[in-house]
């Protein structure tokens, strides 16, 4: 096998994944993110779009300076402006710095969107990635929209940003719109006929539209692609970008007729996925590949036989190899500090010890009223003590009355930016009467979207875990909570949403793609 047969795996959960709606993130939600690409060992994250808002700078700045393996890739469209901004959060990097810059290149794009001649726009990547340059030697081009590209046309960009200096080119998939064998003739196109293409990686970036996402990066490498750019649990744009967990897996389980390599540590792929979904409230489908809840549940009886006598009759891969832990009954009651503390680290938790002393304590309190505590309850006692982190409003004491009899009424108190508030309120039912009452206390004027209620594990004793959606002012976010008792994990998940949604109006209005 060459040494070709590497591939580079570019994680853009942190910015293509972002743009997931209700997926946006806070500094410190993206630094966990990123410590946690940093133990799959991604080769590239991409940490954002500097120049896109005050916030995303930040957290490229942070990513730069406190990741210390991985490269670390800023997005900026093809201009000086741009560039220079991405630069300046970037640089902390060092050699690891790089700059992605972009332009789109399709005749539909090129007229309706930037109203600009090919000429021009070749002219404008030329001197971008030149500039780009001049900060840089790791410097990425993406055409925009290749797909629909006119292929001559590419071909010459691809020709052209290789000369200006850019060291990967990207042949992104920018609508979903490619099938397998159409994206590989065009990779293979560019491969055949631009010649310095071997100057180059070749990158390929294909978003969800049509379920193909995976198979075309995958038909791309056969094509001789170098690079792939995918997010965990395939978050991003509209439905998504390639997965990174199946893209990897995939490469690993077939390697029989797919001869390539990534440098990345599976085991870690499901403490990944789940703290990506904890973060954002943004959950995976049980049949979801890899990651699904149902993805090594053997149900049929048929199959449960073959397994028990061999599991390589129905299991293409072990759970073990992503991580997943099968005995999930893990602490109880008696367990000490010492167990609670080891079984984190398991599930990949790295925290400070104040963080961990807020876990214990409300580990103790579950195991009092909950017999057995599963993995999902510590992840569900972490996000709520540890990252959910309360910065506008938080909530101190609630008290409800609800029945077949009595009128659904809420008393709550609250901390409300650095105040302690409270009210009492009535409503159509008791979660109903909660809601009233928070948004009578934050005078919040945001519209509930969705509104979902689910056991984090099984037994009548399992914690809830709520989800709230809002929106106000075309921006989306999703809010979660988990506690014993429903009503205060509904209380949890609002003002979680309520948290998120005052961090992103700080973001202000973001510069869009
Ligand atoms: O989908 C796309 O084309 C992108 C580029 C900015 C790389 O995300
Ligand atoms: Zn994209």
């Amino acid at each position: 096998m060459s040494e070709k047969s590497n591939i580079i795996i570019f994680d853009t959960t942190l910015r293509d994944g972002e743009q997931s709606p209700g997926a946006s993130m806070n500094i410190e939600e993206k630094l966990r993110i990123a410590t946690q690409l940093e133990k799959l060992n991604v080769d590239v994250i991409e940490a954002g779009f500097p120049i896109a808002s005050d916030g995303d700078f930040e957290a490229v700045r942070k990513v730069a300076q406190n990741i210390k393996k991985p490269q670390i890739a800023g997005l900026c469209r093809a201009n000086f402006k741009d560039i220079d901004r991405a630069w300046d959060a970037l640089h902390h990097a060092g050699d690891r710095g790089r700059i992605h810059t972009f332009i789109a290149t399709s005749d539909i794009h090129m007229e309706r969107k930037l109203q600009m001649p090919p000429a021009k726009v070749l002219e404008t990547a030329v001197k971008a990635v030149e500039h780009a340059c001049q900060c840089t030697k790791n410097v990425e081009f993406s055409c925009e929209d290749a797909v629909r590209t006119r292929i001559e046309f590419l071909a010459e960009m691809v020709e052209a940003v290789i000369v200006a200096g850019a060291t990967t080119v990207n042949i992104p998939d920018t609508v979903g719109y490619a099938i397998p064998h159409e994206y590989y003739d065009i990779i293979k196109y560019l491969k055949d006929n631009v010649p310095n293409i071997d100057q180059a990686v070749i990158s390929v970036h294909c978003h969800n539209d049509l379920g193909l996402a995976v198979a075309n990066s995958l038909a791309a490498l056969r094509a001789g692609a170098g690079q792939v750019e995918c997010t965990i649990n395939g978050i991003g744009e509209r439905a998504g970008n390639c997965s990174l967990e199946e893209v990897v897996m995939a490469l690993r389980t077939r390697h029989d007729i797919m001869p390539y390599t990534t440098g990345i540590e599976t085991e870690h792929i499901y403490s990944a996925s789940r703290m990506l979904s904890t973060i954002t409230g943004i959950t995976v489908q049980p049949n979801k590949a890899i990651v699904g809840a149902n993805a090594f549940a053997h149900e049929a009886g048929i199959h449960q036989h073959g397994v028990l006598m061999d599991k390589e009759t129905y299991e293409i891969m072990t759970p073990e190899s992503i991580g997943l832990n099968k005995n999930k009954l893990v602490l109880g009651k008696h367990s000490g500090r010492h167990a609670f503390v080891a079984r984190l680290v398991e599930l990949g938790y790295d925290l400070e010890k104040d963080d961990i002393e807020k876990a214990f304590v409300r580990f103790k309190s579950l195991a009092d009223a909950k017999k057995e505590i599963f993995d999902e309850d510590l992840d569900a006692i972490v996000a709520d003590e540890v990252i959910r982190i309360e910065e506008h409003f938080k909530l101190s004491q609630m008290n409800v009355t609800s029945g077949s009899f009595a009128a659904p009424t809420a008393t709550l108190q609250m901390w409300v930016e650095g105040d302690e508030k409270k009210t009492a309120v009535m409503g159509a039912g008791p979660v109903d009467a909660v809601f009233k009452a928070i948004k009578k206390l934050t005078g919040s004027k945001a519209e509930l979207l969705q509104f979902s209620v689910g056991a984090i594990t099984g037994g009548t004793d399992a914690q809830g875990e709520c989800t709230v959606r809002l929106r106000e002012d075309g921006r989306e976010v999703i809010g979660q909570g988990s506690d014993e008792d429903i009503i205060v994990a509904s209380a949890k998940a609002y003002i979680n949403a309520l948290n998120k949604m005052a961090t992103v109006v700080e973001r202000g209005n973001r510069v869009s793609i």
